[in-house]
């Protein structure tokens, strides 16, 4: 399940290779990634079944709820089924094990709406992430997410990195912010650091770097310039 990190593509030519050797599934974690393209195609189209997220801070929002989809007319059908509880399409003869995902009308509208103004949302989000670009791309105690080539990312949230010789965490520059009037997230941590599994797997370093230095900074479309210029400003002040 390779994940589109905060609209970033995955390597998705290394990992359908990889899933061709071992004959796997891919399922794609595309839920921030909507409209961001790899070599062209759309993040969330190269495996089996992709999931977008409408959730309320993503850039194409219905309040929650979110989007399966796949090519494969099977996988569709079988989807479909599990997600109407399981029933003979049509019918309400229970055929299998279900569920009650669907999307309701009201909020379809919300979604398609929101389509129609993509376009828009995606060039603001660049825009921004540009800007972050310019002020702290170059900074050399940040690192900032990037595109790797023939990527296209949508920028949902810019992050930066902190370098680990700071003599402040990443907790207490959030906390800085926060005292400054600037909210930021932290990345999401490794997920196998996570308790839930069944079998314990050790974090990959580099995954582990990245999430105990690593931050969201502020990216909704609607901040102008000079917010990003005082966000920078701020940030680099603490460093
Ligand atoms: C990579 C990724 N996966 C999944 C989700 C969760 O989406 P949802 O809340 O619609 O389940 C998010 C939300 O931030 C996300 O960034």
């Amino acid at each position: 399940m390779p994940v589109h990190l905060y609209g970033f593509a995955a390597d998705m030519a290394a990992i359908t290779k990889l899933a061709k050797e071992h004959n796997l599934y891919i399922i794609e974690d595309a839920a921030p990634a909507i409209g961001t393209l790899i070599d062209g195609k759309a993040a969330g189209s190269f495996g089996e079944f992709g999931a977008y997220s409408f959730q309320g801070a993503k850039m194409l929002v219905t309040g929650e709820g979110g989007m399966l989809v796949t090519s494969d007319p099977d996988l569709y059908e079988r989807a479909r089924k599990i997600q109407d509880h399981g029933r003979k399409p049509g019918t309400f003869w229970i055929e299998e094990l279900g569920y009650k995902y669907k999307m309701n009308n009201i909020t379809a509208a919300l979604g398609l709406a929101q389509v129609e103004r993509s376009e828009n949302q995606i060039n603001q989000k660049r825009r921004i992430a540009g800007w972050y670009k310019d002020l702290i791309g170059n900074h050399d105690s940040l690192k900032m997410q990037f595109e790797t080539p023939g990527t296209l990312s949508i920028h949902w949230m810019n992050s930066v990195t902190l370098s680990d010789d700071l003599n402040i965490s990443r907790d207490e520059v959030m906390e800085k912010l926060k005292a400054d009037g600037i909210d930021t997230r932290p990345v999401f941590p490794a997920i196998s650091q996570y308790p839930i599994w069944d079998r314990e797997h050790q974090p990959g370093p580099v995954a582990t770097q990245i999430g105990a230095n690593s931050i969201n900074l502020p990216s909704g479309v609607k901040l102008s310039k000079a917010s990003i210029e005082r966000v920078c400003e701020s940030l680099v002040n603490l460093i």
